[in-house]
């Protein structure tokens, strides 16, 4: 079947989320406007047509505010304006209408648990000393043992080490303790605030007001804290399974501290209320990493957030049977709250989906590799079951986020020199975790060696440092080349506009293939089957519209190959 040449017009209808592709730009590589190695929203702009190109519906942006990049702009110190090694808010105006001519919406990247240390409440908070009122807005408190030495509880920083700094206080002395889930220079909010609140309502505002078409919610399920901030006692989250009946289950839900606490869901039916009283309504997602899809989906009912990031989707492993429980287990809790799924594979948190692919997936989750770092990888192997993935991603009902790069095929970095990484878990982890800039590498336009037509004219070291061998990786160099990655994302995302059966709506299972293959129906007549090995599979009758892998003349699909068939 040819594939269809145009896109269609943009997306009207205002429930254009339930079953949007979003793609993330992840602004400090995606392309360099002014030749400083840094990406921008000039260079956004100048490279707009590859998202168009592309056929996605919208862009999430990563923070793109005033920030000291203490943790690569998720440290906040101006809600309501630009980063100067970005742009202006005239830029970031005139980037959210072109990206509407178009036809693609604009998501935002809001962060609400914490602000940067710079951020002018905290440097009042700070200067202000103890007891001072300032110091309402974050959760500062007296450490403990006998000259407050110690912490005031043993929670513990994402990034490693406390999650508590002591501060010294104007008095030149060692004072009261702030708390930070994060980066030292990420301090916690107080979102028992009534300031806090307000604050947030207002920049929502700022940016709706600019046309923003809605925001991405950075950690949304740790904004409340257990009143008291008690010790965790060694309580693992997400808890480690357990086995019952030889099989490795998650246990009974049990309340955490500052993870997933119900009262947090009172914030968000607050901002729902600000998103729709826009015409048209603005949207959210939620990250959330939760361990149930039960209480992820809390986030979705239809008086809060619009969709949440699914990542049990991309913490599975790439065998069959696992992908299939994880695909039934998020649509039946879905369902239970009428919210739409979403697909995610990669994003600048986790290794990248190709170099997970690449490993032994016997190894169980996949998040992070480190604990497979030195494993042996085979990158062809990791592509091929990326190809694969993206069949299946598209095809399942609701919405899907690419994560930049993933369209090229571009793997994780894991040799990137120690004294270039740039993530505070290196540091924080004393180098035991490298950390995610592995998947943070500039991408790579044209040419033949870095930077790759990354900055405009300009050979500009770009500000993590790209491997030697991207140049048949580069989008100049996968354009038009229908073998490529890139082409087959620009095929997939075509076809899925087109075809009636894609975006929202049910999914049936079929049952008459192998239990190594994922393969269900979509109406109107459409079927995905995706053989994850090891023996070539016969496929059911239809004619095939897209195929990831190898499918021989008689209908015989490769292992860790995927098909999409009108039937
Ligand atoms: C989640 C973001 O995706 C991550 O990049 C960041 O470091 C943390 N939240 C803290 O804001």
């Amino acid at each position: 079947m040819p594939v269809p040449s145009s896109r269609a017009p943009r997306d009207a209808r205002s429930d254009w989320w339930r079953s949007a592709v979003i793609y993330q730009l992840y602004i400090r590589s995606f392309a360099d406007g002014d030749g400083d190695g840094v990406g921008d929203i000039a260079g956004i702009r100048l490279r707009m047509g590859h998202l168009a190109d592309l056929g996605v519906d919208a862009v999430w942006i990563n923070p793109w505010y005033p920030s000291p990049m203490a943790d690569a702009g998720y440290d906040v110190s101006d809600y309501r304006a630009i980063e100067g090694q970005f742009g202006t808010l005239a830029d970031a105006e005139a980037l959210i209408a072109e990206a509407h001519t178009h036809g693609l919406r604009v998501i935002l990247d809001i962060v609400p648990n914490h602000t940067s240390d710079r951020h002018p409440w905290f440097v009042d908070a700070s200067a202000a000393g103890p007891g001072a009122s300032e110091r309402d807005r974050y959760l500062f408190r007296r450490g403990r043992g006998a000259d407050g030495e110690l912490p005031p509880n043993d929670w513990q920083s994402n990034f490693g080490g406390p999650a508590w700094t002591r501060l010294i206080e104007p008095d030149g002395n060692p004072g009261e303790w702030y708390l930070h889930l994060f980066a030292p220079e990420q301090p916690d909010l107080n979102w028992e605030h009534v300031d806090v609140r307000a604050d947030f309502l207002q920049t929502l505002r700022f940016w709706f007001d600019r046309g923003v078409d809605g925001f991405r919610i950075d950690v949304a399920h740790s904004l409340i804290k257990e009143p008291g901030l008690p010790d965790i006692d060694g309580r693992e989250y997400p808890p480690a399974r357990v086995e019952v009946d030889g099989e490795l289950v998650r246990p009974p839900w049990q309340s955490h501290p500052h993870w997933d606490r119900d009262e947090v869901h009172d914030v968000y039916r607050e901002w729902r209320a600000v998103a729709d009283s826009y015409d048209p309504p603005r949207i959210f997602v939620a990250e959330a990493w939760v361990d149930e899809p039960e209480r992820l989906t809390r986030y979705v009912r239809s008086d809060e957030l619009h969709t949440a990031f699914n990542f049990d989707y991309l913490q599975t492993p790439w065998i069959a049977e696992d992908m299939r429980k994880t695909i039934v287990h998020t649509l039946d809790e879905h369902e239970a709250v009428a919210a739409p799924a979403t697909w995610v594979l990669s994003n600048h948190d986790v290794a990248r989906h190709v170099s997970r692919y690449a490993r032994d997936q016997s190894d169980g989750l996949t998040r992070q590799l480190q604990h497979l770092l030195g494993r042996p990888a085979d990158l062809a192997l990791g592509t091929h079951r990326a190809r694969a993935a993206l069949l299946l991603t598209l095809a399942l009902p609701g919405g899907a986020y690419v994560y930049q790069g993933e369209e090229l095929g571009l793997p994780e970095v894991e040799d990137i020199p120690e004294d270039a990484l740039q993530d505070p878990t290196w540091l924080r982890s004393g180098g035991s975790e490298r950390g995610r800039d592995g998947c943070r590498v500039p991408l790579p336009w044209s040419g033949e060696t870095p930077p790759y037509g990354f900055s405009q004219g300009s050979h500009a070291q770009p500000w993590l440092p790209q491997p030697p061998d991207w140049s048949p990786l580069t989008v100049a160099a996968q354009a038009g080349d229908p073998e490529s990655m890139l082409e087959l994302y620009r095929a997939a995302l075509r076809h899925r506009r087109q075809l009636a059966a894609l975006g929202e709506g049910v999914l049936r299972w079929r049952d008459d293939l192998p239990d190594t293959v994922v393969a269900f129906d979509r109406e109107p007549g459409f079927t995905c089957v995706v053989n994850f090995g090891p023996e070539d599979v016969t496929l059911p009758a239809g004619t095939v519209i897209l195929a990831s892998g190898h499918v021989a003349a008689d209908g015989q699909l490769a292992a860790d190959s995927s098909v999409w068939i009108a039937r």
